[in-house]
């Protein structure tokens, strides 16, 4: 069976082209991937105190759904040269409780964009330092800063652009091939 891969949005934007750009990956995959996209709407704040026998089920359900996937692809924007608090509040929600992280061992990716020209470099490398203490091999290559994003996708969602199609095939086959040797 196809390993699934839980595609995190680090956007609530409802035509986020981080999300997007998610769903231009999902059709892109092959077949060796399934690509299930997680939002973060209605995902609570991290607070200590909640976390007894009985969590805040928002918590629980997307815990859940990172325990399902056999990786996780983060697609994010870049908030003041970082990752959205939305995204951060979720790594927090998801490490804990503390020796149970849903993400422990996953393989991981990291896909940055914006609209400008430097594509989200400091949130991804933001997210990167979160991802080594979450112990998470990550693919290096290619690394994945996805500027000029604006002309990307038609009003309906459709990518339009096709350097970023060509640039996300490649992306996600070599996602394919660093997941596939992470689990043989
Ligand atoms: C931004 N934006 C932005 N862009 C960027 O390249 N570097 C940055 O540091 C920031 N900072 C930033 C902070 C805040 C609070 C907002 C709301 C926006 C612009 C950002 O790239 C743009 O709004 C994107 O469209 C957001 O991504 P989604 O929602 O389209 O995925």
């Amino acid at each position: 069976p196809p390993h699934r891969v839980a595609v995190v949005v680090g956007s609530l934007r409802k035509q986020a082209y981080s999300l997007r750009t998610a769903q231009a990956l999902a059709k892109l995959a092959p077949d060796s991937l399934k690509l299930d996209i997680v939002t973060l709407h209605g995902l609570s704040m991290y607070n200590q105190d909640l976390e007894t026998d009985a969590p805040p089920s928002d918590w629980t359900k997307f815990r859940d759904d990172i325990n399902a996937s056999d990786a996780v692809l983060f697609v994010t924007p870049e908030y003041n040269r970082s990752i959205p608090g939305v995204l951060k509040n979720a790594i927090d929600v998801g490490s804990r409780p503390y020796g149970k992280s849903c993400f422990d061992k996953k393989p991981a990716g990291v896909l940055s964009n914006s609209p400008g020209a430097i594509g989200g470099f400091g949130a991804n490398h933001h997210l990167r330092q979160c991802l080594v203490f979450l112990n998470m091999p990550t693919l290096q290559q290619p690394e994945a800063y996805v500027g000029g994003i604006a002309d990307a996708f038609a009003e309906d969602g459709t990518l339009v652009k096709d350097s970023l199609r060509e640039f996300l095939q490649k992306y996600i086959d070599a996602f394919a091939g660093f997941v596939a040797q992470q689990y043989k």
